[in-house]
């Protein structure tokens, strides 16, 4: 099965100029003791993350390490689950730059740059030959300032583009009025960071009700979140809200026709998310070593909204998107898909029918790859769809990444 798009990879020079800026930071350190640093920090930042959910401008974005560990650490994940997002909104969601005029594009929380940057360059990888224009907006004025930084020194990888910066705090309602409109508006890993008291989503809805009037009627937002299930739930969730109350706009992504997430309005046992292969850079390797985190994959999970409608899918089964792992059996190989009808299938295969090459094939599909299915009734029955041939199923969108 050939991928329906191929994308450029994290750049080598970007991962060269993060550890750079951190040796120039640091001249005195041995390599050891820098990373040794760094490992620190993330496990800090992890923590933060996972165990305290505490984010405020000053625990985070004030200071250069852990800016420059987030840099050489996490970067070129955010960066890639930007460009798998991006590669969807264009290739298989009906979004395409304008005819004449820049592509306008506005990053929320923006950090030092990962989602916003890996949209240029996707953009500049995919011959879109547009000026670009982006505006970046975060409460770190610190990681803003890098995000200059690597965008007027890495010029060659995002020509014919354009930087602003707005240090603003996203809990404070954003003013839509006298707004410029975006043909992109991006949410890279930042909409969890809005400050909750108790179960209070009002910032997160604030945020999120803003969106309607700063998109341009080709205009995209797109989002993506770290793959934890209440996160991605409550992703789903208020991006169905916002849809709801919002004639003017609809949900193109994860599923189809506009459709909102079954799973996270029926306490699935899975939750809407992306899990791709992705290549770790040496650096992160070598932070790594003892930490033994999993980076040899990015998650994330998504939602875009848009002012077009929802490309047209066929309303029965014969779409899916994958939600679950492959699963390997003895004398079996399946996966659990969401169909264009709403349901969870399990699309099943003998192993006994498949030639190793189409086996190797079939491992190969990821979690968030969208194919089109052809199966006769007969071999359908309760929520099980059996298949027998690897031509009954064509990929419709199966990114993968270009590594040489
Ligand atoms: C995990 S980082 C993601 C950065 C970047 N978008 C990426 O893709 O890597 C979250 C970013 O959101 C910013 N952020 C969190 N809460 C914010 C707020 N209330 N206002 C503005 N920025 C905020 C943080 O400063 C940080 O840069």
């Amino acid at each position: 099965m050939q991928p329906t798009v191929m994308l450029p990879p994290f750049p080598l020079t970007i991962e060269e100029w993060w550890w750079k800026e951190a040796v120039q930071r640091w001249p005195e350190m041995s390599e050891e003791k820098l990373l040794n640093l760094f490992r620190h920090e993330i496990v800090k930042q992890s923590d933060r993350f996972n165990k305290f959910r505490n984010f405020d401008a000053d625990a985070y974005g004030k200071r250069d390490l852990s800016i420059l560990a987030y840099g050489n650490f996490y970067f070129s994940r955010t960066w890639t689950a930007m460009t798998f997002a991006m590669s969807e909104a264009h290739c298989f969601r009906g979004w395409s730059p304008p005819k004449k005029g820049p592509v306008r594009i506005l990053d929320l929380g923006a950090g030092a740059g990962a989602s916003g940057l890996s949209c240029l360059r996707y953009l500049r990888s995919k011959g879109v030959e547009n000026h670009l224009q982006l505006e970046a907006v975060d409460y770190s004025s610190k990681s803003l300032a890098f995000l200059k930084k690597l965008h007027s020194s890495k010029n060659d990888l995002w020509p014919d583009s354009r930087i602003t910066t707005v240090k603003q705090d996203l809990n404070l309602s954003p003013s839509t009025e006298n707004r410029k409109k975006f043909d992109l508006i991006l949410l890279g890993y930042s909409l969890n960071e809005l400050q909750k008291e108790d179960d209070d989503e009002s910032n997160y809805t604030q945020l999120f009700s803003s969106l309607p009037d700063l998109l341009k009627s080709n205009g995209m937002a797109i989002i993506t979140e770290p793959a934890q299930a209440d996160l991605c739930q409550l992703l789903q969730h208020e991006s169905n809200k916002l849809v709801n109350d919002n004639q003017s706009i609809h949900l193109h992504s994860p599923y189809f026709n506009g459709m909102p997430c079954p799973l996270a309005e029926n306490q699935s046992r899975y939750f809407s998310h992306e899990v791709r292969k992705f290549k770790p850079s040496d650096i992160v390797e070598k932070i790594n070593r003892p930490l033994n985190l999993e980076i040899r994959e990015v998650k994330f999970g998504l939602s875009m909204i848009g002012a077009a409608k929802p490309v047209e899918m066929r309303k029965e089964n014969q779409v899916c998107r994958i939600i679950s792992p492959l699963k390997k059996r003895k004398g079996t190989v399946s996966f659990i898909g969401l169909a264009s009808d709403g349901q969870e299938y399990n699309y099943e295969f003998q192993r006994r029918d498949l030639h190793k090459e189409e086996l190797n094939d079939l491992l190969d599909l990821a979690r968030g790859d969208i194919l089109k299915i052809s199966a006769c009734e007969t071999e359908v029955s309760f929520g099980r769809i059996r298949l027998q041939m690897m031509n009954q199923m064509t990929p419709l969108f199966m990114p993968r990444i270009a590594y040489g």
